[in-house]
């Protein structure tokens, strides 16, 4: 068991012991989710800040939920709702934060690198919840979590993602954790989203949608990131799904026992049939749930929990 940071930022810089720290507490934090009172000590006393200057669902709620359970104040930031309005800036936004006693700032932007910057100009400890198209960490662990959960260890096993590799977080925290937990993989999908140089951070790059479905032990698929287009990557959704989307045909190219993912907001009919996302191959939801776990893990390691004391700290808040 290995942690000594007070920052998650990024999934590149954390050794793989590091990452089995995190879900290996994960791990007892999804057994106290079972229990009928689910709240736990651990960060009784801190103040938590989700600040969010980007959409979010899962990630916000499920920040949320885990800073409840662990018995910590919340407090919900919306830009659109702040002074941001006003032309404060992101600088001046934190150092008022900390000075109202914010011990972990969990942030969302649309800036690569905003989390870094902040790490640098306050006390408090930050926490990566998605900047641009740099990193994600906490979905990159959390689909870590599952992937072993429902495989065992990920060594040698065969993990593809499709879609828009290019602009995704997601991909590029999925294929940092992966190395280092000892997977291979390989990226697929239409060359002005998935290009070549990608092979660059050790993976295999393809278009061959059926070589890369027929080969792996896991799919993790992507969404479009219509957002940080500056302009069309293809012709059309309808073409997307045509050439790349999990439809039925697809799926019998599948080994039996492949494993479907997707991080979500699932666009429904492009990058997969609503049907196989409902489906049993699917652990979409599974993915939401030991979401909560993993950010239970994280923000009690971010603030100095130490792994030999969880035991203690998982007793019930009386
Ligand atoms: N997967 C993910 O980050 O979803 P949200 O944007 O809803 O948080």
């Amino acid at each position: 068991m290995s942690w000594n940071r007070k920052h998650l930022l990024d999934i590149y810089s954390l050794s793989k012991e590091e990452i089995l720290t995190v879900l290996d507490t994960a791990k007892g934090f999804k057994q106290v989710g079972r229990r009928s009172i689910k709240k736990v000590p651990a960060l009784r006393g801190k103040t938590v800040v989700n600040l969010f200057v980007e959409p979010s669902t899962r990630t916000r709620v499920s920040f949320e939920l885990a800073a409840q359970r662990l018995n910590a104040d919340i407090i919900n930031f919306t830009a659109e709702a702040s002074s941001f309005k006003k032309g404060e800036t992101l600088k001046d936004t934190i150092r008022n934060l900390e000075a109202l006693t914010a011990d972990i700032v969990i942030i969302r932007h649309s800036s690569a690198g905003a989390a870094h910057f902040l790490s640098r100009v306050v006390e408090s400890s930050i926490v990566n919840a998605g900047d641009g198209a740099h990193s994600h960490p906490t979905q990159a662990l959390l689909d870590l979590y599952t992937m072993r959960e429902k495989k065992g260890d990920l060594q040698g096993k065969e993990v593809t993602i499709l879609g828009d590799i290019l602009f995704s977080r997601v991909a590029r925290s999925n294929i940092w954790g992966l190395q280092k937990l000892g997977a291979r993989v390989t990226l697929c999908g239409p060359p002005t989203l998935v290009p070549k140089s990608l092979e660059s951070m050790g993976c295999k790059v393809t278009y061959d949608v059926k070589e890369a479905l027929s080969n792996a032990d896991i799919i993790n698929l992507l969404r479009i990131q219509h957002e940080r287009q500056q302009h069309s990557m293809f012709p059309s959704l309808g073409e997307y799904s045509k050439l790349f989307g999990l439809n039925q045909e697809r799926l019998a190219w599948l080994k039996p026992d492949a494993m479907i993912m997707h991080p979500g907001p699932i666009n429904r009919g492009v990058e997969i049939e609503s049907e196989i996302a409902d489906s049993e191959r699917s652990v979409v939801l599974e993915q939401v749930t030991n979401g909560l776990a993993v950010r239970m893990a994280v923000l009690f390691l971010v603030s100095g929990g130490k792994v030999a004391s969880l035991e203690q700290k998982m007793g019930d808040v009386n």
